[in-house]
């Protein structure tokens, strides 16, 4: 918590209990006279939205949970139940299953502003890497959770992910056998899943809680990357965060909430798969096995490595790029050499950020179509069949663009780039007296 405590207890009780409980100041001081930038902008009103969409997540999923039957032969049937014959069964699902894809929305629009304002850099290099934890977190739980409907998508995404497993060498079969609690998916994998996917967002809660902890220690970042001024005009800075930023965030919110709410009632399957809507069967692979959207980038990167790195066969490869390219989000806060942290002032590299975004796009793009497939047609060969460029072609180009992004431009630019000039402070930023 940054700056002495303000709260002083009005009644004999709250007097009472701040001598043996300081509850109460906690959360005065953290939600309501918390000295927050005057310059924040609505970037940064996604994490009050992740935390509501928590919230909705855990109050459905355990609604969920009393009428899902986690069985081979009955869990597709209990979820077609849970919609057409539970209580508001058919909004509660649909909440849970439309909160995931918003939970993720908001999630890569919270991590792509902590990129674009440099949210990593000192003081809160733990806030970030806790943020990234948090990530790891949710992709298990969105994982184990979409294969809990038991559909056609569940059963082969189950399969597909957990035998990459088997890429590992000497320890990836066993490993792989271990988690399926059986010889393939099946009864034991399922219950598994539920198990831990009741348990995941408790654990994700218990994160949320010590990354709002790291970002009380140096308070907010801001849009122009300053730190807040030491002493009385730090004063001048900052604002309390209640009622500026309550309202700000309750406005946010409830936008986002409309928002979902035209998926969750006109629109409640749109983002399903129609493959997920007929029950697993082992003995039928669908054509296409594809992740939920909020995973394509990843796919992508899993196939663009198609060929063996020395010793590292072509589906290894393929796994250790996947990881690496969540794993490299770890050691960002080191990476990136600059000393300013907006890219607002940095020219150069805030169009290699612009470039990163659309590869990510693009990336996702690739993780949806065949890799055969053709971006564009160049001619046609002799026997007719067109030819052009792969989407694996272009996955191989951004993933490539991808690492750079982290192990070349951000290195390399904190180096050469000159930044522009930056106001003297967060208050001359907002009032635009100062420009020096
Ligand atoms: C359940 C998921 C999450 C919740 C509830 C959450 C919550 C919050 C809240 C309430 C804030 C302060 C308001 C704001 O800046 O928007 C915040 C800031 C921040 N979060 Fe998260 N967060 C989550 C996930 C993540 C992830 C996945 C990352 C990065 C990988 C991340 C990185 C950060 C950073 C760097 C800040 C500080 C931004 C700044 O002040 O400049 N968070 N988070």
């Amino acid at each position: 918590m940054s700056g002495p405590s303000t709260y002083e207890p009005k009644s004999g009780f709250t007097r009472w209990l701040d001598d043996r409980l300081p509850i109460i100041r906690l959360g005065w001081d953290s939600f309501v006279d918390f000295p927050t930038p005057r310059n924040l902008n609505y970037w940064w009103t996604f994490g009050g939205i992740l935390a509501v969409f928590l919230m909705i997540q855990i109050i459905t999923g355990i609604i969920l949970a009393m009428h899902y039957v986690p069985h081979e032969s009955m869990a597709f049937e209990s979820v077609e139940r849970i919609r057409r014959d539970v209580n508001f069964g058919w909004m509660i699902q649909s909440m849970h299953a439309n909160g995931a894809a918003f939970f993720f929305v908001a999630v890569y629009l919270h991590m792509f502003r902590g990129l674009y304002y440099g949210s990593y850099k000192a003081p809160r290099e733990i806030l970030w890497i806790l943020g990234v934890v948090i990530y790891l977190l949710m992709m298990a739980t969105a994982f184990m959770g979409y294969v809990l409907p038991w559909g056609q998508m569940s059963y082969w995404g189950a399969m597909v992910i957990t035998n990459l497993i088997g890429a590992l060498p000497f320890v990836g079969d066993a490993i792989r056998e271990w988690l399926w609690g059986g010889f393939s998916v099946g009864q034991s994998t399922l219950n598994r899943f539920f198990s831990l996917h009741y348990l995941l967002p408790f654990v994700i809660a218990g994160v949320v809680g010590l990354h709002i902890w790291a970002l009380h220690v140096p308070g907010n970042g801001n849009p122009v990357g300053l730190d807040v001024r030491k002493g009385d005009s730090g004063k001048k800075d900052t604002l309390p965060f209640h009622p500026y930023y309550t309202v700000k965030d309750g406005f946010a919110i409830i936008v986002y909430l409309m928002v979902f709410a035209t998926f969750v009632f006109f629109m409640p399957n749109v983002l399903g798969h129609a493959d997920n809507f007929i029950e697993a069967n082992p003995l039928s692979t669908p054509a296409h096995i594809v992740p939920e959207w909020y995973f394509l980038p990843f796919y992508a990167i899993l196939r663009a490595v198609t060929f063996d790195i020395g010793p590292i066969d072509a589906k290894l490869g393929g796994v250790l790029a996947m990881f690496g390219a969540i794993a490299i989000l770890f050691v960002l806060p080191w990476l990136d050499t600059s000393k300013v942290r907006s890219m607002r002032y940095r020219p150069l590299t805030r169009w290699f950020f612009i470039f990163f975004v659309l590869a990510c796009l693009g990336l996702g793009l690739c993780g949806a179509k065949n890799p055969d497939d053709l971006v564009f047609v160049m001619g046609q060969d002799a026997e007719g069949h067109e030819v052009g460029f792969k989407y694996l072609w272009l996955g191989q180009l951004l993933t490539v663009y991808y690492f750079a992004y982290f192990v070349v431009v951000l290195p390399l630019m904190g180096i050469i780039e000159k930044p522009k000039e930056r106001p003297a402070s967060i208050e001359a930023a907002v009032l635009g007296t100062d420009k020096s």
